[in-house]
């Protein structure tokens, strides 16, 4: 169905993440993954309006004819929740643009759910604390807390408990996809087979980094570049064995100059740099290669 602009209520963004590093600590008797990683927001969103909708009434409509409008749909889910808590007679309109890739390891269900709760907050008025709206965030998925607060962060536990973290410098990000490839989360997790217990290392490492060098005054010039070196993904293993152009493209953007890591579970790999003219050029040849490409920068 195509998607009317409303121009009552309001009009929210829903940004993309990427997973800086990506760490799993050990598989838990839940059947989660205990994880150390750090998520960054990244300049690139879908959109969402939001409008009043009379007599507790829960309306979607998406411009992507792919994704469900019912009850599977993670941003109808949010609204559902929260007006079971916290409000069962208000109801809403949700009109919702899809920019981000659907199941590409950037976050946009989680993001757009996310979006939906602070959105839905404000609309019907609730004031409810950040620990409530937390809560229900973390009931929709691991990763949809990060989106509460955005920014850089890092999380634990499964993903849902957020630390936020002094931003990392600003910077040019690519995105780099085989197209018409999505990638199950608990299908990667699944092919990875899990069995170490690791410590989180590269992830410290990288927050302590973070923290030191964004705290000195004069900023250092080569804390991009240190940070660079140390981002980590161990689901990286996992998706390559369920997809296999993966590895050969992970190749393709070394020899390119780049220094690309997969976001997420994938299949998006992304690649940092201040230097905006190599990633344009970058992604120009990527682009008459067949990938899907989004040039975008942190947030
Ligand atoms: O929390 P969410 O619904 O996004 O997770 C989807 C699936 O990904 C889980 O059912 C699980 O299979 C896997 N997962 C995991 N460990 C995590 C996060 C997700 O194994 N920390």
């Amino acid at each position: 169905m195509k998607c009317v602009p409303l121009h009552k209520g309001l009009k929210l963004y829903a940004p993309a993440k990427i997973n800086l590093t990506l760490e799993i600590l050990y598989r838990r008797a839940d059947g989660y993954h205990q994880l150390q990683t750090v998520m960054q927001e990244l300049a690139y969103s879908d959109l969402l309006y939001l409008e009043e909708c009379p007599a507790g009434r829960l309306e979607l409509i998406c411009d992507d004819p792919f994704l469900p409008s019912s009850e599977e749909n993670l941003a109808l889910r949010a609204a559902s929740l929260i007006q079971q808590h916290y409000a069962p007679h208000r109801g809403a309109h949700l009109a919702l643009y899809k920019k981000i890739p659907v199941a590409a390891g950037l976050g946009g269900g989680s993001s757009d759910a996310a979006t939906v709760l602070k959105g839905l907050n404000d609309l019907w008025q609730l004031n409810l604390a950040p620990a409530s709206l937390q809560e229900l965030a973390a009931r929709l998925g691991s990763d949809v807390p990060f989106f509460l607060c955005g920014g850089t962060a890092l999380a634990q536990g499964r993903g849902e408990i957020i630390h936020p973290l002094p931003p990392f410098p600003r910077a040019f990000v690519l995105l780099v996809s085989p197209p018409g490839t999505e990638l199950s989360t608990p299908l990667v997790y699944r092919s990875l087979k899990w069995d170490k217990i690791k410590s989180g290392e590269k992830t410290a490492n990288f927050v302590q980094l973070l923290r030191d060098g964004t705290g000195k005054s004069s900023g250092d010039p080569d804390l991009l570049a240190r940070l660079l070196e140390l981002m980590v993904n161990d689901l990286e293993a996992g998706a390559f064995a369920l997809v296999r152009e993966l590895s050969p493209l992970k190749k393709m953007l070394q020899e390119m100059g780049l220094k690309p890591l997969l976001s997420g579970s994938g299949p998006t790999f992304f690649a940092i740099s201040n230097d905006h003219e190599k990633l344009r050029a970058a992604g120009d040849e990527l682009t008459s290669r067949g990938y899907r490409v989004i040039l975008t920068s942190t947030k």
